[in-house]
């Protein structure tokens, strides 16, 4: 490690200096949140969670040395987290229906925690980096997460569509990453004090832009994974003298384990929260501000369109052929067909750059209609066609690794089920369940 990173950590730190090199040499503990969206109780997967992480009733420790290998990773029953980047997304609440930005998204874990908080809302997760941007549809899709909007766009592009329109802002910026440097030692060798300030800038001009968009006492959650004051304090306090938000105190629950913001910046700035790894879990960051100013509200042409005519002949027939019934509303999105939760129906949603919108249900190839992944994913409980497998049936395996099964059942489409959770889809004929699960996730 850097002796100028370790001599800036020891005078910040003082006498918890000490603490912090300790755990150096101690091999983090691994955890994961649930994804409640889907899993409602939580019996399945008591032999692999182990203590509850102690202010998050969804997050648990977990012994399991590889856990993104296990089935239900697989199945998308929990997201591999450790506990202190759980904090931010709990710092402050949210209702239901919220209408969220998550800003700065890959990969994901915090987008997960905010669709188990707001499920009647609509979360816009954004990301600017095309691979990471792919690995976060790619998560999504897995946690069959209905309500999720991916954008691949600027923060600037971002704010000319959406004035003062989002509830709730998270922020979880990309920083120098100190807090992580126990797990990545990548993050050790791209950390330069250049390297700080350079994202402090970043961070000032995301958070300028986020600030635009969010609507009247909209509130904004400002996180980092790093300790550096230029990234933590310095970022909350420039914001403070430059816009007009107030911040508010974080919620009293992470106060056991985390630290008030630096003296130094004022107490305003000391409701401000440091999560440190001789606390709990690695480093974070978190601070939780509310817009104060009138702002109007953005009113855009809804890009959701409505069905022609001739489409919803051949769609709706092909979805009612598979399915008991259809809980959601069909509608296009930049030629797409989409199944949008019915309470979202309505909502008006602006022409963006979109990686996904909601539920891809499927497309019309060569006069036949294949459905999608995704859509398997989130509404697989619902086909007629189903085949049951336990954990340790060998007929999974082969499933998984795309290999055809044979099973009697009715001919057409239908979905594999593991313990109850829709994992693919399959199309049988006379007996023999043709692969569709995709290839990229195949092993
Ligand atoms: C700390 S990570 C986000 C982690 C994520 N929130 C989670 O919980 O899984 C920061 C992300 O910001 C993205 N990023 C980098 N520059 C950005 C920018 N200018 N605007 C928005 N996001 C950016 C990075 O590619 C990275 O994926």
């Amino acid at each position: 490690m850097q002796d100028a990173f370790l001599n800036r950590l020891e005078a910040l730190l003082k006498e918890d200096f000490s603490s912090y090199l300790e755990c150096l040499n101690q091999i983090p503990k691994k955890a994961v949140h649930i994804n409640t969206t889907i899993v409602k109780q939580k019996e399945l997967l008591k032999p692999l969670l182990k203590d509850p992480i102690p202010f998050d009733s969804d997050g648990f420790y977990i012994e399991e040395e590889k856990p993104g290998k296990t089935i239900f990773h697989t199945l998308g029953l929990f997201y591999v987290q450790e506990p202190s980047a759980m904090m931010p997304v709990l710092a402050t609440p949210f209702a239901k229906d919220a209408i969220i930005l998550d800003l700065c998204a890959s990969p994901g874990g915090k987008t997960l925690q905010l669709a188990n908080l707001a499920p009647d809302g609509i979360i816009f997760a954004n990301e600017p980096n095309p691979a990471r941007a792919r690995k976060l549809v790619s998560n999504i899709e897995r946690l069959g997460l209905k309500n999720v909007i991916v954008t691949q766009m600027t923060s600037l592009e971002l704010k000319q569509k959406f004035q003062g329109y989002f509830d709730y802002i998270l922020v979880d910026a990309p920083c120098s990453l100190e807090g992580t440097f126990r797990k990545d030692p990548l993050a050790i060798k791209l950390w330069s004090q250049d390297r700080v300030l350079e994202m402090a800038k970043i961070q000032k001009e995301l958070l300028k832009d986020a600030v635009t968009m969010l609507r009247t006492n909209g509130k904004l959650v400002y996180s980092t994974c790093t300790f550096s004051k230029e990234e933590n304090e310095e970022v909350v306090l420039d914001l403070l003298l430059s816009s007009p938000l107030k911040l508010l105190k974080v919620d009293q629950k992470l106060f056991p384990y985390t630290r008030c913001g630096l003296k130094e910046f004022g107490k305003e700035v000391q409701k401000t929260r440091r999560g440190y790894p001789f606390l709990i879990g690695e480093g974070q960051y978190f601070a939780v501000f509310q817009k104060q100013t009138e702002e109007k509200i953005n009113s855009f042409q809804t890009k959701m369109e409505e069905l022609e005519k001739e489409e919803e002949n051949y769609i709706v027939p092909a979805i009612q052929e598979v399915m008991t019934e259809i809980p959601f509303s069909i509608k296009k999105y930049h030629h797409h067909f989409i199944a949008v939760p019915k309470k979202l129906e309505n909502e008006k949603i602006p022409a963006l750059k979109t990686d996904l919108c909601f539920v891809k249900i499927g497309e019309l190839k060569k006069g036949r209609f294949i459905f999608h992944h995704q859509f398997a994913r989130c509404y697989g409980i619902y086909f007629k066609n189903q085949v049951h497998l336990s954990i340790d049936d060998p007929l999974l395996k082969k499933y998984l690794s795309g290999l055809e099964i044979e099973v009697e059942i009715p001919d057409g489409w239908g979905v594999i089920c593991v313990e109850g959770f829709p994992l693919g889809l399959f199309k049988a004929s006379h007996g023999i369940l043709k692969n569709h699960y995709p290839k990229g996730l195949r092993n």
